[in-house]
């Protein structure tokens, strides 16, 4: 039986950065907590809680102790608490959702009415929308939901850094069509299409696909997603103890894939015991 690992699989750049930022930190400081579990990995999570960082949910909760900010960044007004209680942050917003909240602030500072593509309820857009002040702001998951904004004449657009660029192109030609002026920052990064297209191509080419990742990984859920629609033997495991021998009788390739948030000693788990499988 072939093992092909999809070169992707695992850590985008901004979560391997908040993870380690978050081992050096514990190192250093012993009182400290994250705004939210870091990733979506209860693994990592727990190890995190052994090395010291507890996960704290509510910012009015955190007494006296060092913050770590996830990689999709907290709201301005979030951080504007942390600043006034003095408290200690080691921010670990990734730098392209850094950049989605500069260009949001900035078109909102230059009198542009700002539409953001994304999931309003998500923690990074409500980051991103925190920035636009003293201007209007609207959220669009879709074309529907964008045709549907009352816009002004100037229009300013940027994206959740996890869409994808289909939706965000169809929705700056329907804002185009309705408006005057339409600026446009694409804030698209494009770890999560690499992974989607790799776990593709991928998943068409094997006997059995595995997804590994958080069962509360929204991205592991939708590389999964994926791989069924190509590949019916998918299996989506957060780690190598769910693997059921069974699932390769017969088999000549297995392939795996893994969410940006999934560690990379669970994936060499997982290679391990495919190999021991195969033996
Ligand atoms: Fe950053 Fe892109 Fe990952 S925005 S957190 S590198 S998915």
């Amino acid at each position: 039986m072939q093992i092909v690992l999809a070169q992707s699989a695992g850590f985008c750049f901004g979560v391997k950065r908040a993870v380690n930022m978050a081992f050096q930190a514990a190192e250093e400081d012993e009182n400290i907590c994250s705004l939210g579990p870091l990733i979506h990995s209860p693994q990592l999570v727990k190890r995190l809680e052994l090395e010291g960082i507890s996960v704290i949910n509510d910012i009015n909760a955190v007494a006296d102790q060092s913050v770590i900010v996830r990689s999709h960044g907290i709201t301005r007004q979030e951080e504007e608490y942390l600043h006034a209680h003095e408290l200690k942050v080691v921010d670990a917003t990734c730098p392209f959702v850094k950049k989605a909240q500069k260009y949001a602030g900035l078109l909102g500072a230059e009198g542009y009415s700002v539409v953001i593509v994304g999931e309003k309820e998500h923690p990074e857009v409500q980051g991103i929308l925190s920035y636009v002040q003293d201007a209007e702001v609207f959220v669009a998951a879709d074309v529907e939901t964008a045709e549907q904004i009352p816009l002004g004449k100037r229009v300013g657009l940027v994206a959740q850094t996890t869409q994808a660029y289909e939706n965000f192109s169809s929705i700056a030609l329907k804002l185009l069509e309705r408006s005057k002026e339409l600026r446009i920052f694409n804030t698209i990064c494009d770890a999560t299409s690499v992974r989607q297209n790799e776990a593709r191509e991928l998943a068409a080419a094997v006997d059995v696909m595995l997804v590994i990742g958080g069962y509360n990984s929204a991205n592991t859920n939708r590389l999964a997603r994926i791989c069924r629609e190509i590949q019916s033997n998918t299996y989506h495991i957060e780690t190598a103890d769910e693997i059921s021998v069974s699932w390769f009788d017969g088999i000549e390739q297995v392939g795996i894939t893994a969410g940006a948030s999934t560690p990379e000693w669970i994936i060499r788990e997982v290679v391990v015991k495919l190999e021991k499988i195969r033996k």
